[in-house]
């Protein structure tokens, strides 16, 4: 087979990360059992850390980017697929230690592939990528402990980024009070229009002083942003709430007490996609392509041409993304 181009993350001998456009041949991606033409991959907070180097995300030398890929299968030695077959992968190893989505081609174990759902293309599956489905299983999760819409009001926090968009998206279909907390105050008509039934603008919360409870507001909250946020959340969660913790764009750390916890009966679950079971994984696509598929998912990401994809890490790292970010790899 002739060559096709890839985008490569390599760490320099300075530890910086060189990313390039290369050339490459089906002979020089990682093992697996199945081939996929990719079709789209698309860009996440993580994929930023790793292409600017501002995350150390690359667990090897030299790999290709992009954690998540959709395409259709070419070649498979598995029973699962078949040639002809539409895929998604998501996480695992893509991007990290086994060459990735940014490619024309991949390869990977069959056992990190989901087959496409019906209801979704791959550019839906995109649209909704590692984010999306991070924010999927959070959903799903906090549901499985008993949240349901008549529970009370659910925060969302980083709302316009890309777990927060879907979160607030997935929820309002399927009934839930949602209140988005954004740093973005021009957003706020968007994300009304996703289905946010109130705007929490972050410059309004007194972080200052938190104290250890505060007044019991939420039934739910979706956290992508750690530190004192969700340290304020903790504070205010209704009794028995359900927090998902996703992610850490504002800090690591947790600076809490456990008040909320044993006064209120408050649960805080850690979401982690990377590691998620074949069930957890079907589950979740179906109830993405189905009763949690938000109305205007097509007005939720824009397309960028594979030539293009350089260009967009950097708005991911400065907190300026609105959209998630699909990219087509068939331009
Ligand atoms: N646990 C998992 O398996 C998993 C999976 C996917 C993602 N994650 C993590 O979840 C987080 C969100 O991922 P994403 O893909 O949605 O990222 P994203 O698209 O870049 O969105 C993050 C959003 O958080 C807000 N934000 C960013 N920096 C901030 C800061 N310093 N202080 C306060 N708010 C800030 C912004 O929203 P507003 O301006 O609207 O507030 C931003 O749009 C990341 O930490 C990511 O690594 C974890």
């Amino acid at each position: 087979m002739e060559s096709f181009k890839a985008y490569k993350l390599t760490e320099t001998p300075e530890k910086k990360i060189r990313a390039e456009f290369v050339d490459m041949t089906l002979d020089d991606l990682d093992p697996g059992d199945v081939v996929i033409r990719v079709a789209y991959s698309d860009v996440n907070y993580k994929d930023a850390l790793a292409a600017t180097g501002k995350g150390k995300i690359l667990r090897r030398a030299s790999c290709v980017g992009g954690i998540d890929l959709a395409g259709t299968v070419v070649s498979s030695e598995n029973g699962k697929f078949k040639k002809g077959d539409a895929a998604v992968g998501i996480g695992f190893d893509l991007g990290v230690s086994h060459h990735g989505g940014y490619a024309q081609y991949a390869r990977v174990p069959a056992g990190w592939l989901t087959k496409l759902p019906q209801g979704l293309t791959l550019w839906d599956a995109m649209a909704f990528g590692t984010a999306g489905y991070t924010a999927g299983i959070a959903i799903v999760r906090m549901e499985h402990e008993g949240l349901k819409p008549s529970s009370g009001p659910v925060l969302v926090n980083g709302a316009t980024g890309g777990v927060g968009s879907i979160a607030v998206a997935s929820l309002a279909r399927l009934g839930y009070h949602v209140v988005a907390l954004t740093g973005k105050e021009s957003e706020a008509d968007w994300l009304k229009k996703l289905g946010a039934k109130e705007i929490l603008l972050r410059k309004t919360l007194n972080l200052e002083k938190i104290k250890p409870l505060d007044k019991s507001t939420w039934a739910g909250a979706v956290d992508s942003l750690g530190g004192d946020v969700l340290s304020w959340i903790c504070s205010t969660m209704k009794d028995n709430g359900v927090i998902a913790s996703i992610g850490l764009a504002a800090s690591p750390n947790l600076n809490t007490t456990v008040m909320p916890f044993i006064l209120r009966g408050a649960r805080l679950l850690g979401i982690n996609s990377g590691e998620s079971s074949n069930d957890v994984r079907d589950t979740v696509w179906r109830r993405l392509a189905t009763d949690m598929k938000p109305p205007l998912l097509r007005e939720m990401a824009r397309t960028v041409p594979f030539s293009k994809l350089p260009t967009v890490f950097d708005d991911f790292i400065n907190a300026r993304v609105t959209r998630r970010v699909v990219v087509d790899l068939e331009e």
